[in-house]
């Protein structure tokens, strides 16, 4: 449409014609369908809502630990793996007596093992014999059982812009996950960084990817380096005996040009963060990767030990529905509304993700401070992260509705 200015007049006439113009081409436009336009697809590619997985390899690395290798599920209609960063995770959505849960694991192949048609992910799991899921993990997977995850997703990755080439990497037990997906990365060339691995183990047998970990530091010396920390007093040539000290770190690393990536166990992070506060780093250069509920929550820094034991009265609106609930004072509110068959919406389940985000309506709760990932108007307007919040009054929550 053309509108004329004359002088300084405006032709407001054609300004009006304006809006009935543009219908007038809407109603004579091609249909196109949303699904249709590439950049769409290419969306769809990149973060699908869903991806529908089918375990095509079972490899025990340890006693205790397993690799499942994944494959995209064409049958359940996954064409082709999402693509992603060394370090990232899978948010898996399981099933358990009647309950929708989600849990997040590390990738541990390497991304461009993810690629085409025959791309995989690998993630590696070690058994907890009391724990809730791992022992139903191992007792149900086998090859061809069906998985749905999420798109890959995280923060723990190498980022050239922020972190600096030199990376040490400091592990524990199945922590290693994310650390064999970046040393695979690094040595394909895909990835630009020198990795140094302190990688803690209780005995050698416990150790996962010792062969492949080598193999790799063979490949690429001048880039992988494996150092082997053994907590059970085993002496064995060329490992390092206790635990991933100061002075471990001291002898082995460029502590004043490297970045730290943390991954391991609870138990290792409280020590490993001490070791650290050891050595005067900024905090931009201590990059951790926390997934998981955090355990005794009663011992957690200011928690308020009068209502450790106590159960709660929670009223929960989700999706249209409210549910009113007991609460257990040590669980957090996410577990809460799993239990119920509330199926809430999460990935990390550690309070960084904001996928659980929802808002605290009234009551009081205990945020774990090393799990808080609200940001400041969170903080201002009441939302909450379920994943790392724990009742400490009778409380009423809102909670999107999520679809993974
Ligand atoms: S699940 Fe990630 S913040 Fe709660």
């Amino acid at each position: 449409m053309k509108i004329k200015v004359k002088g300084r007049i405006r032709d407001l006439l054609a300004f009006r014609r304006l809006v009935p113009a543009r219908r007038k081409r809407f109603a004579s436009a091609p249909v196109l369908s949303r699904g249709a336009a590439p950049l769409n697809q290419l969306v769809g590619q990149l973060h699908p809502a869903r991806q529908n997985l089918i375990v095509s390899q079972v490899r025990q690395e340890t006693p205790t630990t397993r690799t499942f290798r994944l494959t995209a599920d064409s049958e359940s209609g996954t064409s082709s793996l999402a693509p992603f960063r060394a370090g990232q995770y899978l948010s898996l959505k399981l099933e358990v007596n009647g309950s929708t849960i989600t849990r997040p694991y590390s990738i541990s192949s390497a991304p461009f093992e993810a690629a085409g048609t025959d791309g995989y992910y690998e993630i590696t799991i070690r058994k907890n014999e009391n724990g809730f899921l791992t022992p139903r993990i191992w007792e149900n997977w086998n090859v061809g059982t069906r998985i749905v995850s999420s798109e890959p997703t995280g923060l723990f990755y190498h980022e050239p812009l922020r972190d600096s080439r030199r990376i040490v990497g400091l592990a524990g037990g199945s922590g290693i996950a994310p650390f064999c997906s970046m040393a695979k990365e690094i040595v394909s060339g895909s990835m630009d960084a020198l990795l140094l691995l302190l990688y803690g183990s209780v005995s050698r047998e416990d150790i996962v990817f010792y062969d492949q970990l080598s193999a790799l530091e063979i490949e690429a010396p001048e880039n992988i380096r494996v150092v082997h920390v053994l907590s059970s007093g085993e002496k064995a040539e060329g490992f390092e005996q206790g635990l991933l000290t100061a002075d471990l770190i001291r002898k082995t690393a460029d502590v004043e040009n490297s970045t730290f990536f943390i991954c391991g166990p609870q138990v290792m992070y409280d020590f490993v963060f001490n070791e650290l506060a050891q050595l005067n780093l900024p905090q931009r250069r201590i990059r951790s990767e926390v997934y998981g509920s955090a355990v005794h929550i009663e011992q957690a820094p200011g928690y308020p030990l009068e209502a450790a034991g106590q159960t709660f009265h929670v009223k929960v609106h989700i999706g249209g529905v409210t549910a009113n609930l007991a609460a257990l004072a040590g669980e957090s509110l996410l577990v809460t509304m799993e239990r119920a068959g509330l199926a809430p919406p999460s990935r990390c389940r550690s309070g960084e993700c904001g996928w659980c985000h929802s808002h605290l309506v009234s009551g009081e709760v205990y945020i774990h401070p090393g799990r808080d990932g609200r940001r400041a108007a969170d903080l201002k307007y009441g939302w909450i992260h379920p994943c790392s919040s724990y009742p400490i009054s009778d409380l009423e929550i809102s909670v999107p509705r999520g679809d993974q």
